[in-house]
């Protein structure tokens, strides 16, 4: 069983991806910190607790990061997400409070407490655990691996050549890349083949229970915005639980090991990944790049996990 931080900004495919943590014998979600990102911080932290008042796991200790990223101010996704971050459902209001401490300091005393190395996800801007890194150095070792989305190897999506977690915050990116900690990236070359179709979400509508049915709403707000034929997709591309996918059964990816840095000048390009595939630099291979996925036991795992809430 991994023990994982899930430090997040829910966001659908956030709530998607905290629902197959949850969901999952493999995985035990010890702590959940919220990043600011697709929505304002006070937002992203009452849909994770929101989130985690569906799911019934009113256990798991959830504390809020950063109120903007480590320099630039703060830009939002509510074009994506909605008004409130996670339209499309009407989920139960939080019926706990968060910690009495901010996300890296839950971060540090989940690591503390905990007897093994712990995984840190990141599906959001990576604000929160670079400030981790900066404050506690001596907690790196205790860290198994990052495991985050975000990034493109040649691709954008919220500039041609940038992916919105990193757009939002790329010193904080730089910090994590540079760590020498281990490292999982979920580029938008694999999340956009792992897109979930509309009759799948019309197929989650027909499982009979409270989860599902919120993830029925809320895929079907989310696919919304990506139907635009701009985008070329058949469906909505499910960023966020690629990661934890990959926690659960890698063989479900295929991936290659390289160096990858953040570039953190340039109009054009401030905040795109740098992905020596050809190893022309000769640095580090920091990072595994996951680039394909099986999309159907993709999907099936996202069926089968919802299909286990009462
Ligand atoms: C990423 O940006 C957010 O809108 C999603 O939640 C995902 O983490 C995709 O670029
Ligand atoms: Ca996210």
């Amino acid at each position: 069983m991994k023990k994982i931080i899930l430090d997040c900004d829910p966001g659908h495919d956030d709530a998607l991806a905290m629902m197959l943590a949850v969901a999952s014998p493999e995985i035990e979600l010890a702590a959940v910190t919220t990043s600011a990102g697709n929505q304002t911080p006070e937002k992203t932290l009452n849909n994770a607790m929101r989130m985690l008042t569906l799911l019934q796991r009113q256990d798991i200790p959830v504390a809020s990061g950063n109120k903007t990223p480590l320099v630039q101010p703060l830009a939002t996704a509510g074009n994506v997400h909605g008004k409130t971050g996670l339209d499309g459902a009407d989920l139960p209001d939080p019926d706990f409070q968060p910690q009495d401490m901010t996300a890296i300091e839950l971060m540090a005393k989940t690591i503390r407490e905990a007897t093994e190395k712990v995984t840190l996800v990141v599906t959001g801007p990576m604000t929160n655990a670079a400030l981790f890194l900066r404050v506690y150095p001596e907690l790196a070792a205790r860290i198994e691996r990052i495991v985050f989305m975000g990034g493109a190897m040649g691709l954008g999506n919220w500039t041609p050549s940038v992916e919105f977690n990193i757009y939002v915050d790329p010193e904080a990116a730089k910090i994590v890349m540079n760590s020498g900690i281990p490292l999982t990236m979920a580029p938008l070359n694999v999340t956009h083949q792992a897109q979930i179709m509309k009759d799948e979400i019309a197929t989650i509508g027909t499982i009979n229970n409270p989860v599902a049915q919120a993830f029925k709403g809320l895929l079907d707000f989310f696919e919304i915005y990506h139907e635009n034929p701009k985008w070329g997709f058949s469906g909505a591309p499910l960023h966020d639980p690629c990661t934890i996918a990959w926690l659960i059964d890698p063989t479900m990816f295929e991936s290659d090991l390289m160096n990858v840095d953040v570039e953190t000048t340039g109009d054009l390009v401030k905040g795109e990944t740098v992905c020596d595939y050809y190893e022309l630099t000769g640095k580090p291979k920091n990072t595994d790049v996951l680039l394909k996925i099986d999309r159907s036991r993709f999907i099936e795992l996202i069926m089968q996990s919802l299909k286990s809430f009462n």
